[in-house]
């Protein structure tokens, strides 16, 4: 294992990747019911789509992907998302993360290095006020490791995510220096 840490800002690391192994990716997480808002597996047709959005918010500016791969194999190990609002948007001064490490890839500081990283960009690039974090009712991992780096819990929409046929709270974290 030889894991690398790319910051994407022009689309050049994620078109490293093909849409089949992008597809992979994301279905892997449905599979093991992880605490994301996925339910249904993606088709290699609909992550093509993905990519083309993804790809047109990276160079808009109101998206930055920060990658972990590993070089042993050339596979993605995590994946933390920075999404801005429109610059010039009322509430383009609040940036939010996504967060996911690959199973056999977690425990190992993946997750927290990407993590900082994005926290680092949202605040020095993108000069964020308010820096937001989501986490599903039960996901204790996640909710620890944003603590850990700061986040603290500001509210929680009830009921919001289905999971699995349960309802689960949506909890909303706000990161303090
Ligand atoms: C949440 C997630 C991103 C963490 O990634 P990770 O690379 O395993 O995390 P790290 O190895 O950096 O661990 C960071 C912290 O998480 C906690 N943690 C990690 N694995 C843990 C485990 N198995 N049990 C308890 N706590 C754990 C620890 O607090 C750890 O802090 P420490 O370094 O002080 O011990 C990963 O579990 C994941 O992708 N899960 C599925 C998708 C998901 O839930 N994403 C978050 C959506 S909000």
């Amino acid at each position: 294992m030889n894991i690398k840490y790319y910051v994407d800002r022009d689309g050049s690391v994620i078109t490293r990747f093909s849409v089949k192994e992008w597809a992979d990716w994301i279905n892997e997480f449905l599979d093991e019911r992880a605490y994301l808002l996925i339910r249904e597996r993606v088709t290699v047709e609909e992550e093509a789509k993905w990519l083309v959005k993804t790809l047109n918010e990276i160079k808009k500016g109101i998206m930055v992907k920060v990658i972990a791969v590993d070089e042993s194999n050339g596979r993605i190990a995590g994946v933390c998302d920075v999404h801005r609002k429109k610059p010039l948007q009322a509430h383009g001064h609040n940036v939010s993360f996504g967060l996911a490490v690959r199973k056999e890839y977690r425990g190992r500081g993946i997750g927290k290095k990407l993590l900082k990283e994005g926290i680092k960009i949202a605040r020095e690039e993108f000069k964020a006020k308010n820096i937001w974090i989501e986490v599903v009712e039960g996901n204790k991992i996640a909710k620890s490791l944003y603590e850990k780096l700061g986040f603290k819990e500001v509210c929680r929409l009830r009921d919001y995510v289905d999971y699995f046929g349960e309802y689960r709270d949506r909890i909303i974290m706000k990161y303090e220096e």
